[in-house]
């Protein structure tokens, strides 16, 4: 089922001083638009924003930087900034194969990939967001000893994503197939994630490092 769209999402979003429709013009300035030297943390496909949102109101000196292709979800995640006064987060919505155009080398110090989705399909796996082309990009804009953090209920996905970020190169900090709530005390639950959790599906998660040879 295709959800109707939302017609006042991208007029409000443009009006919005937090989201950037003109993002590539602050290639290598972000720290400019934070106004402050603190790491750089980035979500993509961060949907109605509650993990972000979240992550900014518990750690302020990390800014957060939330990217979203589809603007039916995002204009929850962006009227987050405005509710909570997140003055630590920004909104780009792009797609995230486009990042290149948006970051300079070294300039992200995370990644966070929540509950992507996981395109079972062997026709379109090219598009799932842990997919070798996106992992190249996402190590030019990582800095050295960047990480990512994957969580997924797709464990089929998983498995193949571990695959991916070991022939990219990564390394692997931390795999789990089945991430218990009470072992991860500062996990921050995700609109995704607890509708599998609520179901006892398993979660899995995996860190994995950006290193230089
Ligand atoms: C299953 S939802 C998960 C939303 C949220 N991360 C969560 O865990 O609740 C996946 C989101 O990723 C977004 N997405 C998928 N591919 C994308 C891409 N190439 N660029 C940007 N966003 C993308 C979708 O629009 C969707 O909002």
């Amino acid at each position: 089922m295709r959800l109707r769209k939302k017609h006042f999402a991208i007029p409000e979003m443009k009006e919005n001083p937090f989201v950037f429709y003109d993002g590539e013009k602050y290639k290598g300035k972000w720290m400019e638009v934070f106004e402050n030297n603190n790491p750089i943390y980035l979500e993509l496909g961060a949907g109605k924003g509650t993990f972000t949102a979240q992550s900014a109101m518990d750690n302020p000196n990390i800014n957060y930087i939330m990217v979203e292709m589809e603007s039916n979800a995002f204009i929850y995640g962006t009227r987050k900034i405005l509710e909570y006064k997140l003055t630590n987060v920004r909104a780009l919505p792009i797609k995230a194969e486009n990042i290149l155009n948006y970051f300079e080398d070294e300039e992200i110090s995370r990644i966070y990939i929540n509950f992507c989705t996981p395109w079972p399909k062997l026709k379109h796996q090219k598009r799932r967001l842990t997919y070798p082309d996106f992992l190249k990009k996402y190590k030019v804009i990582l800095k050295d000893g960047g990480d990512i953090y994957l969580k997924t209920d797709d464990r089929d996905f998983f498995e193949d994503s571990l695959k991916y970020f070991e022939d990219q190169r990564f390394m692997e900090v931390l795999r789990d197939f089945d991430m218990k709530e009470e072992e991860y005390p500062l996990n921050i639950v995700t609109e995704y994630e607890r509708k599998w959790r609520d179901q006892n599906k398993p979660i899995c998660f995996g860190v994995f490092e950006k290193y230089v040879d």
